[in-house]
């Protein structure tokens, strides 16, 4: 049943390919669209519990070509007992892509996780003979039905030597050998990958993988192509030379394939983050794009809401294309626009944002808003920047509105507005605003200073007036200034307890009861004998309980 629906999927797979390949592909035309317009096929891996997922099925649909899946066709799902073989939760999936006219990639028939225990307690030809019996029933099983197999996953240590695990300890290194050739027995058509991680780029893990494809090649074993997963993070950089690195593999007369592409970042995200991961999505895009043999990308997932990332790597996440409630992220319009090809290039900037205007003006701070920019190129809106006159950058909001902080007093601010795009397009810039940021402390007092020199020099007196300026009763009153001529008080003062350390050029003068309150508009005096030399130079500032007064 499933064979005759896969035989007519993929005669109208082929007739739309041509379409598609006559047609331009639309610009906003979904990813499998794009893809194919390259000969290429754009896949997603899904699990049963996730194609139940009213919410993610049109998505799946719409958007891909192909379909892994992401656990039921690995060993603890298939053959979870000895010889007890069990596809219903890899058919419901073989079944959603027949429906939807994808091909599948078989994953994984020979892998060190996810193998059931009773497999690795074997003794070496127990194993070998459990290792060809699960081969021959699972590829049988599905012979037909699938366009490729990751015969054997993971093979490799980072260092590009063989993996120590219970394949290699009890089998040797020929077990790769002896499960492309059991696969092949099973199914002369399907193509057989060999897939592993951390090979994306130059280096000594892909030097590893080049040796032992070569190997195997060299041994006449059937292997069709090289599986790239390109679990990517942001914080440890892109994959060196990834076009190079395919390409090598593609000049073995070899398939290559991005088999699990995701691109995790620490959490939270945030826009820069974003940002960054689109770009890597576009590198990947772009390389696969680059080397003819290079046959598709599957992500590996297509949502937030579903990825193996914060399970597996504590902390961090947003992986995916699209966000928990499948709103497309920067990385989307990224792999779409690098699909969509070269013509698509976002040169077109945002509109103008309207001017901006104040509201909340104090002495430090201000709120601005505007009218939105909307943005027509397909990267989309990604911004605001409010520049000052000088074009120095006072904030870089998402939305249209601001509020800056940690202005100065007094101060005239002109500031403008200018949207950004996606792709870093800035609009022009809006009209300027002009608003000035209140005074500091509104002073509310005014000290008068007056000094009499006696006679002879050297002594004279001082009498000082403190004015309440603002509206509500002051009620204590401490008031400081500072001698800036070496002058010092002769206590003990009038109206007031004074005091000048020794050594110290500072004066405080505090209220005596009867004066405590300096009433709105009212002032009130005091005063004090003092010495100086030379010159009997008044103070410049006071202040009253710690804020400064005005000078009379
Ligand atoms: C992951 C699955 O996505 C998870 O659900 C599961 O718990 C662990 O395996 N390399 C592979 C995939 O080849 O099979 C892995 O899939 C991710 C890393």
């Amino acid at each position: 049943m499933r064979k005759t629906l896969a035989a007519a999927t993929s005669l109208l797979a082929a007739v739309a390919g041509t379409l598609v390949a006559a047609t331009p592909a639309q610009a906003s035309g979904p990813l499998k669209e794009h893809a194919a317009a390259h000969g290429k096929y754009f896949g997603d891996a899904v699990d049963t519990n996730e194609i139940a997922d009213a919410a993610y099925r049109p998505h799946i649909a719409a958007e891909f070509s192909q379909l892994t899946p992401g656990n039921a066709m690995k060993w603890d799902a298939t053959e979870p007992n000895p010889g007890q073989f069990s596809y219903s939760r890899a058919d419901e999936i073989v079944d959603l892509a027949q429906q939807n006219g994808q091909t599948v990639r078989g994953h994984t028939l020979v892998w060190h996780s996810q193998t059931p225990g009773w497999v690795q307690n074997l003794d070496a030809s127990a194993l070998r003979t459990a290792l060809q019996n699960h081969i021959s029933n699972v590829v049988t099983h599905f012979r037909g039905d699938l366009y490729a197999w990751d015969v054997v996953n993971e093979p490799l240590n980072e260092d590009g030597t063989l993996r120590n695990s219970f394949w290699l300890q009890k089998l040797g290194s020929g077990y790769i050998a002896e499960a492309f050739r059991a696969a092949r027995a099973a199914d002369p058509d399907v193509k057989l990958y060999i897939n592993d991680y951390n090979t994306d780029g130059m280096g000594a893990k892909s030097d590893g993988m080049y040796r032992l494809v070569q190997s195997l090649l060299a041994d006449g074993v059937p292997i069709d192509g090289v599986g790239f997963q390109a679990h990517l993070a942001i914080q440890y950089g892109f994959p060196s030379q990834m076009q190079q690195n395919l390409q090598r593999f593609a000049d073995l007369g070899l398939d290559v394939a991005i088999t699990e592409l995701d691109v995790r970042m620490q959490l939270p995200s945030d826009s820069t983050k974003l940002a960054t991961q689109a770009t890597y999505y576009r590198n990947v895009t772009n390389a696969c794009l680059a080397v003819a043999r290079c046959a598709g990308i599957t992500t590996w997932g297509y949502t937030d809401k579903y990825s193996w990332v914060p399970d597996t790597f504590p902390g961090e996440g947003a992986a995916l294309l699209v966000d928990e409630n499948f709103q497309t992220k920067p990385a989307y319009t990224a792999v779409h626009d690098a699909l969509a090809g070269g013509g698509t290039e976002d040169t077109t900037p945002p509109t103008t944002p309207g001017t901006p205007s104040t509201s909340g003006v104090t002495a430090t701070g201000v709120t601005l808003s505007w009218s939105a920019s909307t943005d027509s190129g397909g990267s989309g809106l990604a911004g605001y920047t409010v520049y000052r006159a000088d074009g120095t950058v006072l904030a870089q909001p998402t939305t249209n509105s601001a509020t800056l902080a940690g202005l100065t007093p007094s101060t005239q601010y002109q500031v403008y507005v200018r949207a950004r795009d996606g792709a870093g397009n800035l609009s022009t810039a809006s009209a300027t605003t002009t608003f000035t940021t209140s005074a500091g402390q509104a002073s509310s007092c005014v000290v008068g200073y007056n000094t009499s020199n006696w006679g002879g020099g050297g002594g004279f007196t001082a009498t000082v007036t403190i004015s309440n300026t603002g509206t509500t009763p002051i009620s204590g009153w401490t008031l400081g200034f500072t001698f800036p001529s070496g002058q010092r008080i002769t206590p003990p003062g009038w109206s007031a307890t004074w005091a000048q350390a020794s050594g110290s050029a500072a004066v405080t003068a505090t209220n005596l009861s009867w004066n405590q309150t300096i009433a709105s508009n009212g002032s009130i005096g005091l005063g004090f004998n003092g010495t100086y030399t030379g010159a009997n130079t008044a103070p410049t500032a006071f202040t009253l309980n710690g804020t400064t007064c005005a000078t009379a």
